[in-house]
């Protein structure tokens, strides 16, 4: 069965025809050709998937299409600004080492960005709790965290992307 629905993506009003039965990731991945949100497990195990619904970090291939009806969704692909330049967690993962293959990448980046557009100033043990689904294969958290922390610094000098 199809249904129209009607959701915010990256900032820009959309309307969009989906099959029921269809995931968030296939709707993004496989329909509209935003293939930055990556599906690796798609079961709900590794985090690759990560996009913000209505401000909470969801696991997309879990995430029914039509349940996005109404609501605000961001993906990776909105985070740099319309001139190229990066987001502040971008730019702290690429300057801290929180990318080798970049395949967990934008999971990682927009369950950070969850956290913190609510808690600007969540500690390390917060910034775990956060990223405790996101699974990475290859850089050591530690790096990755790091990235977290420093884009505290740098959100506060930079708003960059049309989600902030
Ligand atoms: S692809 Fe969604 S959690 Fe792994
Ligand atoms: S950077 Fe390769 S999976 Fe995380």
């Amino acid at each position: 069965m199809a249904t129209k629905i009607s959701f915010i993506l990256n900032g820009d009003k959309i309307s969009y025809e989906i099959k029921d039965h269809w995931t968030l990731s296939y709707l993004l991945r496989e329909e509209m050709g935003l293939i930055g949100t990556k599906e690796g497990c798609g079961n709900g195990e590794c985090g690759a998937c990560t996009v913000i619904v209505d401000k909470l970090a969801v696991n997309s291939c879990l995430y029914l299409a039509i349940d996005i009806d109404d609501k605000i969704v961001e993906t990776i692909e909105g985070l740099a600004s319309t001139d190229g330049t990066l987001h502040p967690l971008q730019q702290s993962f690429v300057d801290n080492g929180g990318i080798q293959c970049g395949f967990c990448s934008p999971g990682m980046i927009m369950s950070s960005k969850a956290l913190l557009d609510e808690n600007p100033d969540a500690d390390r043990e917060e910034i775990k709790h956060a990223l405790a689904g996101n699974i990475c294969r290859c850089t050591g958290y530690i790096q990755i965290f790091e990235s977290v922390e420093a884009a505290k610094e740098l959100a506060v000098e930079d708003k960059g992307g049309k989600n902030g």
